[in-house]
């Protein structure tokens, strides 16, 4: 057995997550990409309720269970019974009845799972997949995995985090966890969209001050869902302004990465044709997204025995 293989009864912040358990998981995810296998004699069931949309995370999900072997219960939150008023705590209740072991969740509320993983009647283990604009952990493990493939450690790397700040679940659960691990972190993007809370892990700048120092340059996706980004910016201001233009991709060095969350406004905050340049690791991270997230899932379930 690898000494990485953790227990964890829930995942839903990564500030639960120790350093140990975060290098654990991360190391399990390169081991299931170099070929890793499991197998489970008895069956494991496996919800993924999606009530926001998605298509990373929710099919890396999905192709992470189906490689362990779990069994997936399909729930559509359009025909469900969520349409005549259930609560997610009344899904999630009905789920756990029915004998689901893990509920993979992506919700617009913040910090939505408390009270979930708080029920003294909810059994079910709770996968957080992003909870409005509080946390994305697998997220944050899929993007620590692509820096640690690539670096071999986190120890002093400068990471710059790019765009809009406030409104990303991205920057605010790699942040904490970048900065625990000892990088050294910089934001950038429009002033609207900084708040006081990134200053207790970095500093502010704009992206032409730190282009050519990081070893990370990380753009965060323009949340057009959470706020009415047009009556701020013209697509083609935000990208002259904020976005990656030819000339500032010339500029990183050629050791550092380029890395997006996805999916990319293309021409927004990074130009079309450098989506998948020779130091964008943008598709590199949707790969190691299926890997880290089988090693989530195979720590929930070990968590559950
Ligand atoms: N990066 C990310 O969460 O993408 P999806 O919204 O497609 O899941």
């Amino acid at each position: 057995m690898s000494s990485n293989q953790i227990a964890l009864k829930n995942l839903v912040s990564m500030e639960h997550l120790t350093n140990e358990e975060v290098m654990a998981l991360i190391k399990r995810g390169i081991e299931f990409k170099n070929g890793a296998k499991v197998h489970y004699d008895e069956q494991h069931i496996v919800a993924n309720l999606f009530f926001e949309s998605s298509t990373r995370t929710h099919k890396a999900f999905e192709v992470a269970e189906l490689k362990l072997g779990c069994d997936l219960l399909d729930f559509d939150v359009k025909t469900s019974s969520v349409n005549k008023g259930e609560t997610l705590y009344d899904t999630i209740l009905t789920m756990s009845a029915l004998g689901v072991d893990v509920c993979v969740i992506r919700h617009p509320e913040v910090d939505y799972y408390k009270e979930l993983v708080e029920s003294p009647t909810i059994t079910t283990s709770i996968v957080n997949g992003g909870d409005g604009s509080g946390q994305h952990p697998s997220q944050s493990l899929l993007d620590l995995m692509t820096i640690y493939q690539e670096f071999g450690h986190f120890d002093g790397l400068k990471v710059a985090i790019a765009g809009d700040l406030d409104h990303s679940r991205v920057a605010k659960s790699n942040m904490q966890i970048l900065k625990r691990l000892g990088a050294e972190l910089f934001f950038a993007g429009p002033d609207e969209w900084r708040s006081a809370e990134f200053a207790d892990y970095g500093k502010f700048v704009t992206i032409d001050e730190v282009i050519d120092q990081v070893d990370v340059m990380m753009f965060l996706r323009v949340q057009h869902e959470r706020h009415d980004y047009n009556s701020i910016f013209s697509k083609e201001n935000y990208h002259k302004l904020h976005g990656l233009t030819q000339e500032r991709y010339d500029c990183m060095k050629d050791t550092a990465i380029l890395m997006h969350p996805a999916p990319v406004n293309r021409d927004v905050e990074i130009a079309d044709h450098l989506v998948e340049a020779p130091k964008s690791r943008i598709v590199e991270q949707m790969t190691n997204g299926v890997f880290v997230r089988m090693a989530i899932i195979e720590a929930v379930l070990k968590g559950r025995n």
